[in-house]
């Protein structure tokens, strides 16, 4: 069983179905209201734990309904909520999400409590980090919890994952603390787009790459994805996208990121590693809402024709 510790944000999300996302000053007529558990930190830790690897949630919630919400959930999940901190000062984050009909969300975070994620905590949870195979960090938390978060990981034996997401700018010593960077195009050309000509998307990634980071993975939606990596042995490739209708695709990475870290956890071939994570991707496009969504290991097994344990006389 893979262990994983989860770095990140726990939000509420609220969700409003509508037919195009407001522009300045406009006031758009939408359609269904929904209220779902979210934030790319808690949407990772439950597909892990769905997954069926060990999973421990650290991060930030206020002390107030929403925080109570969200643990209650990953704890019925089977999340370790041990080092999730109920704090006083803030309020637990939110997020406003407008869900476009063909499936797209564009959201807007309050981040409350997300923003008092520190140094210390990451500090305090170091036994957590020894005692998992993987680390997960998203950017929703502040830079140099994220940044001291990679390198303690890494300190302690932990594969590190960070899914760029919103990208933002990091120390230049972070990379180097990064195993895994799954990003989409936009976060990309955010970090190595400042050319003098339009470079393209293999020489972007290369430089990543020569910043340090091992493993490069380029999320390109229903377009599947490329996989860069660092070495002599193993090729780059592209992997391709499960066809499925998208309903609504809030949380869709998150459930790639936490797919990928388990199956890498579990030992499987990076190819393979793609191919189901790109699964728990599509099957979180298929329902509304991030943690709602996020898939279950038997859910994922059948969408990759894989017969199930029950199959088997054990
Ligand atoms: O990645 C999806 C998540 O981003 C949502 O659940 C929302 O809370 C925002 O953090």
């Amino acid at each position: 069983m893979s262990t994983v510790a989860i770095v990140g944000s726990l939000n509420i999300d609220l969700v409003i179905r509508a037919p195009h996302c407001p522009k300045k000053s406009e006031t758009v007529i939408g359609g269904a209201f929904g209220m779902a558990g979210g934030g790319k930190g808690s949407n990772q830790a439950l597909a892990v734990a769905r997954l069926n690897a060990k999973s421990y949630m650290i991060g930030c919630v206020g002390a107030d309904d929403f925080g109570r919400h969200l643990q209650s959930v990953l704890i019925e999940n089977g999340v370790d909520c041990s080092h999730l901190q109920v704090r006083k000062e803030a309020a637990t984050g939110v997020a406003i999400i407008t869900v476009t009909d063909d499936g797209e969300a564009s959201t807007v975070v309050s981040q409350g409590a997300n923003s008092l994620l520190d140094e210390e905590a990451i500090r305090d949870s170091k036994a957590i980090f020894e005692r998992s195979d993987s680390a997960l960090f998203q950017l929703e938390s502040p830079p140099k919890t994220v940044t001291a978060g990679l390198k303690l990981a890494r300190q302690t034996g932990c594969k590190t994952f960070l899914s760029a997401e919103p990208p933002f700018l990091l120390p230049e010593d972070a990379w180097k603390s990064i195993d895994y960077l799954i990003l989409n195009e936009r976060a990309l050309s955010f970090y190595a787009g400042h050319k003098s000509h339009k470079p393209t998307l293999e020489e972007m990634s290369y430089e990543i790459l020569e910043k340090g980071v091992k493993c490069l993975v380029v999320t390109q939606s229903a377009k599947g994805g490329m996989i860069f990596i660092k070495s002599d042995d193993e090729e780059d490739f592209h992997y391709d996208a499960f066809n499925i209708r998208a309903v609504d695709n809030t949380g869709a990475r998150d459930a790639f990121c936490a797919g990928f870290c388990v199956a890498l956890g579990e030992g499987m071939p990076i190819r393979r590693a793609a191919e189901f994570a790109s699964a728990c991707g599509a099957l979180s496009c298929t329902k509304i809402g991030a943690h709602p969504s996020m898939p279950w290991r038997h859910e994922v097994g059948a969408l990759l024709g894989e017969a199930s344990e029950d199959d088997y006389e054990l």
